[in-house]
Order: structure tokens, then sequence, then C-alpha cells
């Protein structure tokens, strides 16, 4: 899979793709994830990449030439199946669209800063709209690393135990059981003794009992009928 992302402040990016599972992925050769720097694409001596709003209100736009330039140059290398604006009136970031977006070839992310950017970005270029949940960040590069995370990490190959992502929470309808490692004893305070049991189906079904409980008492809604 290939990942263009395209920003303003690219340097907001590189910590996080640099670390742990993100890397050993585009190090494996996995996924290539690869952050333009729209300033780049600016079309005026200033490399101006954002302007007043028509119609006045505060805040400034950011301009579409350098959008366009970005994504023109890029589509012109290869097909992409899809170009993501994150937003906060985009759809609600869910695994549903993660498990979607993962398993496609090549993709766009375009950051958003400012009061936003022109409508007929939207428009002309975007193909969908994430938000990564009901509250306002001063821009998409933090989105687009929590959604790039969570694509990463399902592509065949990354996760060293495939079965993870599967029994994560949210995978299946359930959350996830507790989990405990050592010490079995911390101040007086005991592992459940079932995991030390050595009882294979007898810590399965407590995990999926503790799954169950856990699930009806913090997100009901996930259990449906
Ligand atoms: N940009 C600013 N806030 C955002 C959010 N909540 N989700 C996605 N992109 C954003």
């Amino acid at each position: 899979m290939r990942i263009d992302i395209i920003s303003v402040l690219p340097a907001l990016l590189e910590s996080p793709f640099a670390h742990s599972i993100l890397q050993r992925a585009q190090k494996k050769g996995l996924v290539e994830i690869h952050v333009h720097n729209l300033r780049e694409y600016a079309t005026n001596k200033h490399k101006s990449v954002d302007d007043y709003p028509y119609g006045g209100g505060s805040g400034m736009v950011m301009m579409i030439e350098p959008f366009a330039r970005c994504i023109e140059t890029l589509k012109a290398e290869r097909k992409y199946d899809d170009i993501i604006f994150m937003t906060p009136d985009g759809e609600v970031l869910s695994q549903e669209i993660v498990n979607q977006v993962s398993i496609k070839k090549n993709i766009i992310i375009l950051c958003g800063h400012y009061k936003g950017i022109d409508q007929r970005i939207r428009d002309f270029f975007v193909t969908r709209e994430i938000s990564i949940g009901d509250y306002v960040l001063s821009g998409g590069e933090l989105p687009a690393a929590v959604f790039v995370d969570a694509i990463v990490r399902l592509i065949p190959g990354v996760l060293s135990d495939e079965t993870s992502a599967l029994s994560d929470s949210f995978q299946g309808e359930l959350l996830d059981a507790p989990v405990y490692t050592r010490p079995a004893n911390w101040n007086g305070h005991e592992v459940p003794p079932i995991l030390l049991s050595g009882n294979q189906a007898a810590i399965n079904e407590w995990r999926y009992e503790q799954a169950i409980e856990r699930t009806k008492k913090r997100r009901p809604g996930l259990l449906g009928d």
C-alpha cells in the first residue's frame, strides 16, 4: 500500500511514522508513506497556501491551487483509490472504515488548517471525508497520523502475531477482556487465578464472559439487541 499525505506542517508527521510498528511496516516494504509539503506547490511568489475568505469572516482559507498542483502531480504518477480529507465535519472514523481503507492500494490524505479549505477542493478532488471525533483540532496532521496508524496495523504481515488485530476491541462487536502480566501478586492484588490455571478452554470462556461484561458496562450500544 502507498499513502501520500499533503500537509503544510510535514514536520508534525515525522515522529508518528518513525517508530515501532509503523516504522517496521515501512522497512519491510509493506507500506510506503510519503509526506508532501504543500508550500512547495504554491503558485505565487510569496508561496502562499491560504487567503482571506470571500464574503468576509474570521480565519484564512486554504487555496485550491497548491492542493490541485500537488494532487495532479501525484495522479500523473499512479492511480489513486481514494483522496481523503481529514475534517471535523467528515464521517466519524470507525474500525469498519479503517478495514475498508486498509485494503486499498494507493490513497492520498489531505490535511487542512486555518478555517478550512476552499470548498472546490472538496468538490473536485476529495472522495471521502473523515473525522476522528467530535472535537476540533488545530489541523489535520494528528488525525491523519491516527488514521494511518489504524490502517497500517491491519496490512497483512505488519503485526507479528497476525491474530492480535483480529481480537482487538471493536474488530468483533466486543471490547477486549482485561489483561495481566507478572507479578501475579502486586502488593496483595492478585491476578485472576483462572489465568494461572493452564486450562486454555476455561481461560477462553472467562475472557469471553469478561468481554461481554465490559462491553455491557462501558459500551452497551455495541451489543445491538
Ligand atoms: N481537523 C481538525 N479537527 C479534526 C477532527 N476532529 N477530525 C479530523 N480532522 C480534523
